[in-house]
């Protein structure tokens, strides 16, 4: 996914520019440019691949500018090519230009603009914006003329603009595409994130749709596009830089799945105690609306998506209230009817997923309240929602998601026993106890994280399999699709998850000696058993099978090739415990495979187009 980064100082910015370019590598990218301002003229490079190998062929860091705006491009419109890299000027390359998100009406401004005699060099979205500004500019300040280009624009915009004739000035806007300010000492930066500045500052300011920003060295001023200056807050983030970095792990998904006893503890940190969970003021929601609520909606995508699965369970299992989840991408374009007592709940690592956010839009067109959950502060869903959880998770920088996901089922469980609470499903002596048993699940995570050996010797011996089947019920069903969805995006075999007792209206075809399954089995009292069955079903046909099995359990290692013990909790809280040896084994046959773990072909960490 395309990122951004750009610098005013009272220094040479390129190796800031650099920097800020290689935090921002983890979203996948295929083309990286920079564009210094100099002495009142550009010095522009781009190139195809990653930044390392464009750097090799033309040493961005040799050149000098206190002012410049760096990109790396994941292409939307128009091919890989290094003409459709950005920066893009405009005719005179006075104004250049880097763009996240999408111009939906790019073509019919094209035209008009070559009408006008504009010549174009790319087959971008994003050169229209140069070119527009610059046909604004006539009579104009460059204020006005961004002002005026802006207004013309239909579509997502995170936009760092540089003029030649304003050397002391850079320029940022926004529209449904993030973008930050960072506040330093003595120089500013924008940027699509806050870990690709971290290093440099962790004074942020988050821009609103339709705002333009005026950055100068030792300044910035913001500005709606009627060019009303606007007052903005600057908050202080207390993510460290290293929290941010690998840490002595080979990859970051490994070090975020350590990460993951940390995470949990941080997320229910001052949120659960004796027999109350408190959310902080961000929730918004009463107790009194929480209590009236008829239904509850909840969306996402992707991992999200599993999450709000494993929600749902929890939510109808104990707050008894009828829950449904949906696909944010299909939501937006059913045209659901949503009941005013609905409450909708929007689920987010990146809160900049672009169907989850025009979801969550569509939702609120129907007067209903929304929460979201999200992990990164500030975000698009978090602004547009009327209240916030956000899950503690802190950076995370590896494309597929492991602690977000299992934060978010932390959330989703102490939002299930508020909710429990106040309907009265669960007496005051359950909710203490489900509490107890959620604080005890960081401790708990450490024994699971032991198991890695048995399971680094599934990887060993299974790598090589192009095919899996992940098998499991009740809470752990989204469990078994989260695994099958882990294995696929690092290590591209082909992976399904299925309740396990579908198994034998179709997939049980597949299963031969070539086949593994793996099978969620934590002990419960309702489907236990079936499961035992299931196994044996596989076990018969030759398959290979590897269980997720609770400690002290005697039957599974009897029947399984390989068992993975989780320590004993409470059933939905199994979901939490069974998700991490599924991230395990999936980095793990991701790495013997040499897959680039981090950064998974044709995957983007935020994925902020439809
Ligand atoms: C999978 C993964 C994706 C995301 C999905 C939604 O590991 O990371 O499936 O879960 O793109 O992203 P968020 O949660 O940022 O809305």
């Amino acid at each position: 996914m395309c990122g951004i980064v750009g610098v005013v100082s009272n220094k040479d910015v390129s190796h800031k520019l650099y920097e800020g370019l290689k935090n921002l590598e983890y979203r996948g990218y295929d083309s990286v440019g920079m564009c210094f301002l100099h002495n009142k003229s550009f010095l522009q490079k781009k190139g195809v691949g990653k930044l390392a190998e464009v750097q090799k062929k033309v040493n961005f860091l040799r050149f000098k500018g206190n002012i410049g705006i760096a990109h790396c491009r994941w292409s939307t419109h128009g091919g890989v090519t290094e003409a459709n890299a950005h920066p893009h000027s405009d005719c005179s390359n006075r104004i250049s230009v880097v763009h996240n998100g999408i111009i939906e009406n790019y073509s019919k401004l094209k035209d008009e603009l070559v009408k006008k005699g504009h010549e174009f060099t790319s087959q971008t979205d994003t050169e229209v914006i140069a070119h527009l500004i610059e046909d604004n500019l006539k009579g104009y300040s460059i204020e006005k003329a961004i002002q005026l280009a802006l207004k013309k624009l239909e579509g997502s915009y995170a936009l760092g603009i540089l003029h030649a004739d304003s050397p002391s000035k850079l320029f940022a806007a926004r529209n449904e595409s993030p973008l930050i300010l960072g506040v330093g000492n003595n120089e500013n930066f924008i940027a699509s994130d806050v870990p690709s500045i971290l290093g440099y500052t962790n004074k942020v300011v988050y821009l609103d749709d339709k705002e333009i920003a005026v950055l100068m060295k030792g300044s910035f001023k913001v500005f709606d596009l009627d060019g009303r200056q606007l007052r903005k807050k600057i908050n202080v983030i207390n993510w460290s830089r290293e929290a941010a970095e690998k840490g002595g792990f080979k990859h970051f998904m490994l070090k975020e799945i350590y990460e993951q006893p940390r995470a949990i503890a941080d997320t229910l940190n001052g949120r659960a105690a004796n027999n109350h969970v408190v959310f902080d003021k961000e929730f918004g929601l009463s107790e009194n609306y929480l209590r009236k609520i008829k239904k509850i909606l909840i969306l996402a995508c992707g991992t999200s998506w599993h999450a709000a699965l494993v929600g749902e369970f929890m939510i109808e299992e104990l707050a008894r209230i009828p829950t449904e989840v949906q696909y944010a991408s299909e939501f937006r374009y059913r045209h659901a009817l949503l009941d005013k007592d609905t409450l909708v709940i929007a689920i987010s690592q990146s809160g900049e997923t672009a169907d989850t956010i025009a979801a969550l839009r569509e939702a609120k067109k129907q007067g209903v309240k929304t929460l979201s959950i999200c992990n990164v502060m500030g975000s698009s869903i978090t602004r547009i929602s009327d209240g916030v959880i956000y899950t503690r998770a802190g950076p995370e920088i590896g494309v597929a998601s492991t602690k977000a996901f299992t934060t978010q089922l932390s959330v989703l469980y102490l939002l299930t026993i508020l909710l429990s609470k106040l309907r009265k499903t669960l007496n005051e002596g359950q909710v203490k106890s489900m509490i107890e048993c959620i604080r005890k699940i960081p401790m708990q995570l450490p024994a699971v994280l032991h198991e890695d050996d048995e399971i680094l010797r599934c990887a060993e011996l299974y790598h090589k399999r192009t095919n899996s089947l992940y098998l499991g019920r009740g809470v752990n069903f989204p469990i078994a699709l989260e695994g099958a969805l882990k294995l696929k995006e690092v290590s591209y075999i082909h992976a399904e998850g299925y309740p396990a007792a579908e198994m034998k209206h179709g997939p049980i075809a597949l299963i031969d000696k070539n086949m593994p399954v793996v099978f969620i089995a934590p002990h419960d009292i309702y489907t236990y058993s079936k499961i035992l069955g299931n196994i044996e079903e596989v076990k018969s046909r030759g398959g290979i099978v590897i269980a997720i099995a609770t400690e002290g359990d005697k039957e599974i290692p009897k029947k399984a090739d390989h068992t993975i013990f989780i320590p004993k909790t409470l059933y939905t809280l199994s979901s939490i415990l069974a998700a991490i040896p599924l991230q395990l084994l999936a980095y793990h046959i991701a790495d013997k495979l040499g897959r680039d773990v981090d950064r998974p072909r044709n995957l983007a960490k935020s994925v902020v187009v439809e």
